[in-house]
């Protein structure tokens, strides 16, 4: 089974080209000026279209359980929107409910991915420091899990020490894993929240207000300091406070493997959404929060400027029912937005059209450092002999609406319904097939693939942060 797609321009890490591309069995075979189609191959003209590696997102909650809810996208919704924004790879993280067994979780989150349109990947949420956590990350990383997830937040339920998270960190290092590490304050988070509380400040904006950009900030600092001990690769995951910034220039000059990523969120929302009359202020409840749009400004420059390294969606909506049924308290809301249907065209439309950066840069931020952090490059995050030929065609002479009742994922909890943008995803092709076309999904339930993660590469890690020299990157 052969195909060549013709006639876009083709954009990858490296730059932008007129290039064809030959696809045999799934598999990029080759990347050409005007190649010639023999009689036997199919062929797809995409003459005035941009054609792209396949969107990597490597942070989402599908049918994620916290407490008495579940969130709102399962694999099957999730991975339908996945496809229809341009995302042919997600990468799950596995959340064990306290007390059950790590082996358990993963088998659990195996069932669930069952039905997966897309091709998928899990991390492992770490919710303590104990033996058999030890023993579970050994587990995982047999199993091709090697994305394992900390918090310094939720002290009643999530949190670990800085001593624990350093251990788990040697651990992770040893068996060739990144660590994602949720970065806030939780001590500070739960004495101003009590504060308010008390005062009788319920409504959504004591969100925000209860977990300042100062306390993130100081927990980025606590968690650089560890990784310049350990040298474990290691990710602070949806940076919202501009301060964070900072702390990964340092990292990246001094050679420190610390990593960050950002949300399209925290880049196009910002906190006065939280001030909108109940119950609509409930759909921009985030943790870390939504802030000013300073803090907004500060993350696109980091972006420009390569200290962000790339943005996933952190996809995970509630039901609006389950988000109000408590009435207007913020600690009783749970947590988290919908993205996984619209990164591709929010950031596109901020990097592009809005003229911030290019081409290969967007494709970096969303497709080859997501995959190359995760262990996925090169099968996927870019366009060369050997890669899975996972594609997005983008047309630009199009529009798309985000109306969340023509979305594929739930509507709950999409803060963008309504935005039109300025172009649209055409077409996808999943590992050869077409599996998208102009707004009709052809990728069943269960069509996609586990794909397990290598050791990270760490010489393959630095090179995400060599900018400035994408030759030596494009070898
Ligand atoms: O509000 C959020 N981010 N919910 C998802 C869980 C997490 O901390 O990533
Ligand atoms: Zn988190
Ligand atoms: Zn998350």
């Amino acid at each position: 089974m052969s195909l060549i797609i013709k006639g876009a321009q083709l954009v990858d890490h490296c730059g932008v080209a007129p290039l064809d591309i030959y696809i045999e069995n799934g598999t990029v075979l080759a990347t050409g000026y005007d190649i010639d189609p023999s009689p036997e191959d199919d062929v797809v003209d995409a003459r005035g279209l941009v054609v792209l590696p396949g969107m990597v997102d490597i942070h989402t909650h599908l049918s994620l359980e916290v407490g008495k809810y579940t969130s709102s996208d399962d694999f099957n919704t999730g991975s339908a929107g996945a496809i229809a924004g341009g995302t042919t790879t997600v990468v799950d993280y596995i959340t064990p409910v306290r007390g059950e067994n790590v082996k358990e979780a993963i088998d659990r989150w195996f069932k669930k991915a069952a039905e997966s349109r897309v091709d998928y990947s899990f991390h492992l949420t770490l919710t303590d420091a104990s033996d058999e956590t030890f023993r579970g990350i050994e587990t995982a990383a047999e199993m091709g899990i090697r994305g394992f997830k900390v918090f310094m937040a939720y002290p009643d339920r999530l949190m670990i020490s800085d001593d624990d998270i350093m251990r788990i960190m040697k651990k992770v290092k040893s068996v060739g894993g990144v660590l994602f590490v949720h970065t806030e304050d939780g001590v500070e988070i739960e004495k101003l929240r009590n504060e308010a509380e008390q005062a009788g400040n319920t409504g959504m904006k004591w969100h925000a207000a209860s977990r300042p950009s100062y306390q993130e900030h100081n927990a980025a600092k606590r968690l650089y300091e560890m990784v310049k001990n350990t040298f474990c690769p290691t990710v602070i995951v949806h940076i919202s406070a501009g301060e964070v910034v900072d702390v990964l220039r340092e990292a990246s000059l001094s050679g420190v493997p610390l990593f960050g990523e950002t949300c399209p969120h925290y880049l196009w929302l910002n906190e006065s959404m939280l001030e909108r009359p109940w119950p609509e202020s409930a759909t921009y409840v985030c943790s870390p929060p939504l802030r000013t749009s300073e803090h907004m400004s500060t993350l696109w420059d980091a972006l420009i400027f390569g200290d962000i390294d790339l943005v996933s969606t952190d996809h995970c909506p509630f039901s609006f029912e389950n988000r109000t049924e408590n009435g207007e308290n913020f600690t009783k809301v749970p947590n988290g937005l919908s993205g996984i249907e619209s990164r591709f065209m929010l950031m596109q439309n901020g990097a592009i059209s809005s003229g911030r950066f290019g081409w290969t840069r967007l494709v970096r931020l969303l497709s080859t450092n997501p995959a190359i952090i995760a262990g996925l490059y090169p099968k996927k995050g870019t366009i060369r002999p050997g890669s899975d030929a996972d594609l997005v065609f983008f047309d630009p002479s199009s529009v798309t609406n985000l109306e969340s009742d023509n979305m594929f994922t739930s509507p709950d909890a999409n803060p963008y319904d309504g935005m039109s943008l300025l172009g649209a995803v055409a077409a996808v092709i999943s590992r050869g097939e077409v599996v998208y076309d102009n707004g009709i999904l052809t990728a069943e339930p269960g069509r996609g693939e586990f794909v397990p993660r290598k050791r990270i590469d760490m010489s393959r890690l630095w090179t995400v942060k060599m900018e400035d020299h994408p030759w030596a990157f494009c070898q």
